[in-house]
């Protein structure tokens, strides 16, 4: 699986289609959906139909990051509008478990989201539940942010968790990823590494995600 995820949020939406043809022709397998209802962030952004659309037109598997309040009346639309990978923060105080069973019963991956200031231990009672893990390196609701270093400590120590419970699950990261970081990032133990907006201020996205690739695979 190609690990990096690029993020739209920060794209220029009249750009976006040549946009997903430059990460169609790197490899790129998944588009990640960054969806924001103004109430548990401030920022809106957009919904289930721009991962229908976009699933239209291209072959990518769309990854959508619910930052919502109310997961519950989320999910159901991003089921039904074939979102792939589906995830849910802890902070929207929703039925965790039952969301990220439903999302597993619907045949899509089940995620599970930490903001930076979210104790780990929070979500270890939901671990054996998601498909994966996305711990945010930035505060939600914005692209463009830096990375937080304390993030690193905590996939080191999250990994670990996965492997001592003999568990399948994935470690995604989203915020603040570059080419100078995404290497210390993979080997504090993450898999799979949402970009955004350093992919749209280079002048080269193909290049750049060549770049980062080979920063991951450590070459
Ligand atoms: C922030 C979002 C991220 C973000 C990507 O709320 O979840 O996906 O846009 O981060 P950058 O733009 O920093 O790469
Ligand atoms: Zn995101």
């Amino acid at each position: 699986m190609n690990p990096i995820f690029p993020s739209i949020l920060s794209t220029n939406f009249f750009d976006l289609e040549e946009k997903l043809c430059q990460f169609q022709d790197k490899g790129i397998e998944f588009i990640h959906l960054d969806v924001m209802d103004g109430h548990f962030v401030d920022n809106i952004s957009f919904g289930p139909s721009v991962g229908k659309a976009i699933k239209a037109k291209f072959p990518f598997q769309i990854d959508a990051h619910l930052m919502v309040s109310n997961p519950d009346k989320a999910i159901p639309s991003f089921i039904a509008s074939d979102s792939d990978w589906i995830s849910i923060h802890i902070e929207s105080e929703s039925r965790t478990r039952e969301n990220l069973l439903a999302i597993k019963n619907a045949n899509k991956k089940a995620g599970l989201v930490l903001n930076p200031d979210t104790p780990l231990e929070s979500i270890f009672p939901f671990i054996s539940y998601a498909d994966y893990i996305l711990l945010m390196s930035v505060f939600p609701g914005y692209g463009g942010q830096q990375f937080i270093d304390a993030t690193t400590e905590k996939i080191f120590l999250l990994k670990k968790r996965i492997q001592q419970q003999g568990l399948n699950c994935l470690i995604q990261v989203d915020g603040g990823i570059n080419a100078d970081n995404v290497g210390m990032i993979k080997e504090a133990g993450a898999d799979l590494f949402v970009i955004g907006t350093y992919l749209y201020n280079s002048d080269n996205i193909s290049q750049t995600i060549e770049t980062v690739l080979s920063k991951i695979n450590g070459v």
